[in-house]
């Protein structure tokens, strides 16, 4: 039995991925750390919570002790990182948090991997051939990409150009990650993914907030004119691509996600609000006349765009569905949990919580 260690998986792509390690790979003892903070959700994992497979540690990738301990306890064989603060208008107002968790945290974790992967004596060096015996999974964004104007993609070359408090922790999170591969030999794998969309998702992001406010007939916030473009990928393709990525992707790689598909925001919007109109019997239009124009967010990175060639070709991996299809999906996840919405938007879900993240 392999103990994985998944970081961060009471969030909104981490329970997508502890979901899907739990239940394909039942040779694996998932160990699902999470400090729970207000995008941290066990709603989110209820239907696999009690599989012999899985185990929750509620603990905080700041508290270098603890993580040194965790190690100790399990000696995990592959670390997957997601935890990190995400949202960036978050990282507008309180750029310190994005630090402790995606840069100090992230360090933290690297510590104690190195700690209990290349103790001298072990199995394990730097210049060992059995170095991916273990792997260091970090999950990324191709934020650190800065922005592209209306050409070109993000390829794994592109040079890192943060523009954001939340993307700039991440590219340096990413550079500690391959520090640590270059200076100490430690086993790592990076990715970068674009814009995931999909069940789970807390209405802070675009897309659950749209659809939770069209369903309560609230305004629907358009930062600027809506001309910014994403690129938009099924979360449990993303998933799927960390497994295989996980498993077969090169000691040291990063690699690419994306949907290759690019949305300018407004013409989300208003093909959600089509979806949503036929979904909850209004007429055609109705949903539309919800779009409120708000002032743009500062910094608003243009446009995303990801090359994911090198993923395709050297892994096998593509995205398996159609955007259409997948937001419609989306749609309904949303309409028949309207229970988890309600305690995500009242603040009932955050039974676990510290006071500090409930009070936010
Ligand atoms: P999320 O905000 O939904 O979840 C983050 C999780 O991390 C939460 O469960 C939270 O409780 C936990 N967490 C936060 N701080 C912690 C700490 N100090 N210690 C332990 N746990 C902590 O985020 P998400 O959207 O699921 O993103 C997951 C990862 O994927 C992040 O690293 C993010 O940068 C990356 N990513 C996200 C997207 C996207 O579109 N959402 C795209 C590409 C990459
Ligand atoms: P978001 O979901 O926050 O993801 P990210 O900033 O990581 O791309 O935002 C997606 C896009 O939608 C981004 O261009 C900002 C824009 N946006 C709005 O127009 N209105 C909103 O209320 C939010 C949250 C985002």
């Amino acid at each position: 039995m392999k103990n994985v260690l998944i970081t961060g998986g009471a969030g909104f792509i981490g329970s997508h991925v502890v979901r899907l390690f739990v239940n394909k790979y039942p040779e694996y003892n998932i160990v699902n750390l999470d400090a729970l903070t207000y995008a941290g959700n066990l709603d989110n994992l209820t239907d696999i919570e009690k599989k012999s497979n899985y185990t929750f540690v509620k603990g905080n990738i700041c508290d270098a002790n603890f993580l040194q301990e965790l190690f100790a306890k399990y000696d995990f064989t592959y670390v997957i990182h997601l935890a990190a603060e995400s949202h960036v208008d978050r990282s507008i107002s309180n750029p310190i948090e994005f630090v402790m968790t995606n840069v100090v945290g992230t360090v933290n974790l690297l510590n104690a991997a190195k700690h209990q992967w290349l103790k001298v004596g072990s199995q394990q060096s730097a210049d060992s051939s059995q170095q991916t015996a273990n792997r260091f999974y970090h999950v990324s964004t191709d934020e650190v990409y800065g922005a592209l104007g209306e050409t070109g993609f993000f390829t794994e070359e592109t040079k890192y150009d943060p523009h954001s408090p939340y993307s700039a922790s991440k590219a340096s999170s990413d550079h500690f990650v391959r520090a640590y591969h270059d200076t100490y030999g430690l086993p790592i794998v990076i990715s970068n993914c674009s814009n995931n969309y999909g069940s789970h998702h807390f209405p802070e992001k675009l897309i659950p907030l749209a659809i939770n406010n069209i369903c309560n007939n609230k305004p629907v916030p358009v930062y600027g004119k809506g001309e910014n473009v994403r690129d938009w990928l099924w979360v449990n393709d993303h998933a799927r691509a960390i497994d295989v990525i996980l498993h077969n992707g090169k000691n040291g790689d990063t690699y690419n996600i994306g949907g290759h598909n690019e949305w300018k925001n407004i013409d989300l919007i208003k093909l959600l609000c089509k979806i949503m109109d036929k979904k909850l019997n209004r007429s055609n239009g109705e949903s539309e006349k919800l779009i409120s124009f708000v002032k743009d967010r500062a910094g608003h990175d243009l446009r995303y765009a990801i090359d994911s060639t090198k993923l395709k070709n050297e892994l096998g991996w593509m995205p398996s569905l159609q955007f259409e299809e997948g937001l419609e999906k989306t749609v309904d996840w949303y309409l028949n949990n309207q229970q988890w919405l309600d305690n995500v938007t009242s603040g009932n879900y955050a039974k676990y919580y510290d006071e500090q993240y409930v009070k936010r």
